[in-house]
């Protein structure tokens, strides 16, 4: 009699889905729609069948995937990119193509930022080209057909609709010269045929899969990274991803929150000394630290409290949005200076103290981000943002231990627990 683990174990193989990180129930779940669809009599008789078409098997993929993604999802990450590729890859590449993957794309919000940050940093399209290759035949249908509501635009900011979309009665289509940038391909990064050609990028999204494979599945997607990214390439990662980068191949990019690593062999010894840590790309019109507005999670605040001791003033808005655009031209002594102000005449806040993590770390004071991450979370517990901030604080400070310890509170907040 064939049971769902058994159906969670070919998924496993295939596709490197571990049944701990979705749970058994979303397998089932998914097992039992395809079973329906199919009109098999039982697990036993779709099991057969699976097993028969190579396209039903695709069918069960598609409908077991985790398929969140939104346009410039950590956007810090497009930000620096877009600033490594105009400050540094031009100038000395005045000639060839910049390659660039998006792995997995999905539905294509990731691939289409990438394009979009390029261009708006004056990246001529004629310099770059994305490949953006994910397991889902479904959604790559829909990155293709390049039309999204509004669920994929988050964040208060949103300028880049304008200028690289058009509506399409209430949802919106992306510029076709954005689109001709990007080229979809279908590939399942754990096949051992995948991208069997010769070539190689110089830079890599991989964010927001690893966390749904384990340990050995993990190394071994990595592995595939490292074949696939040049020797002075970047490879940016999902914010609770970063320590396998760091277990692995690679080390610290040091772009300010932009989750990006290179080879080992790439590292330049000077780059690790602390003022040298952090280059905070500046001239991009994209924001290097994040909107507080557009960060719901900061908003929350402890229920066991009282309120009263964290009560925001009025005007919070105003004071923290100043702190972040100050942070955003690249003026981080005055960040810090309004930060402080804006803490001694409020008092404690969460998104204060988030913030002035933030910009801490960007300037490479590392205890003071700490201290301040940490700050956040007595006071909100299930702040992600500050959760996920401090694992990777730790994570590059060598304690693994604590870091995973937050990355796993981090996980619970998202899954909608309490940290
Ligand atoms: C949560 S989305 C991440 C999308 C995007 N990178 C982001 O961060 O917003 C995860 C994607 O991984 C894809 N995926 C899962 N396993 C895969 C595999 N073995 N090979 C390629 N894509 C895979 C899924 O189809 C899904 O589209």
């Amino acid at each position: 009699m064939t049971t769902i683990a058994e159906f969670a174990n070919l998924l496993n193989n295939t596709m490197g889905l571990s049944p701990d990180t979705v749970g058994l129930s979303v397998i089932e779940s998914a097992v039992k729609t395809r079973v329906s669809a199919c009109r098999s009599k039982d697990l036993q008789d779709y099991w057969e069948h699976v097993h028969a078409c190579a396209a039903e098997l695709q069918e069960l993929i598609d409908e077991v995937i985790v398929p969140e993604t939104w346009f410039f999802r950590d956007q810090e990450a497009f930000a620096a990119m877009a600033h490594e590729v105009h400050e540094n890859w031009l100038p000395l590449h005045p000639e060839g193509q910049l390659r660039l993957l998006s792995l997995p794309c999905a539905t294509g919000e990731e691939p289409y930022s990438m394009a979009m940050a390029l261009l708006a940093a004056g990246v001529p399209g004629n310099r770059f080209r994305v490949d953006a290759i994910d397991i889902s035949a479904r959604l790559l249908k829909r990155a293709r057909e390049a039309v999204y509501g509004k669920n994929s635009f988050r964040g208060k900011s949103l300028d880049f609709r304008d200028r690289y979309f058009e509506p399409v009665g209430s949802e919106f289509r992306v510029a076709d010269a954005v689109r001709a940038q990007v080229h979809f391909h279908h590939g399942n990064l754990l096949d051992p045929c995948f991208a069997p050609d010769s070539t190689t990028y110089d830079c890599i999204f991989c964010r927001n899969v690893l966390i749904y494979f384990d340990r050995a599945t993990q190394d071994r997607a990595v592995q595939v990274l490292t074949r696939l990214l040049k020797a002075d390439g970047f490879l940016f990662a999902g914010s609770s991803e970063g320590g396998l980068m760091l277990n692995n191949a690679f080390v610290s990019a040091k772009l300010a929150l932009a989750f990006a690593f290179r080879h080992k062999a790439h590292a330049t010894p000077g780059l690790d000394a602390p003022a040298a840590r952090l280059r905070t790309p500046r001239r991009l019109t994209a924001r290097v630290i994040p909107d507080p507005a557009a960060k719901p999670a900061a908003k929350r605040v402890a229920p066991s409290r009282p309120a009263a001791s964290i009560a925001q003033p009025a005007g919070t808005p105003t004071g923290l949005d100043e702190i972040s655009r100050f942070a955003n031209q690249g003026r981080l002594s005055e960040a810090l200076e309004r930060g402080e102000e804006f803490l001694r005449t409020c008092g404690p806040s969460v998104q204060a103290y988030h913030l002035m993590g933030l910009v801490h770390d960007a300037t490479g004071m590392y205890q003071e981000a700490e201290q301040y991450y940490r700050k956040a979370l007595y006071l909100d517990p299930d702040h992600h943002e500050a959760l996920v901030h401090l694992a990777f604080l730790l994570e590059q400070q060598g304690d693994a231990p604590g870091a995973q310890r937050l990355h796993r509170r981090a996980k619970r907040v998202n899954s909608g627990g309490r940290a």
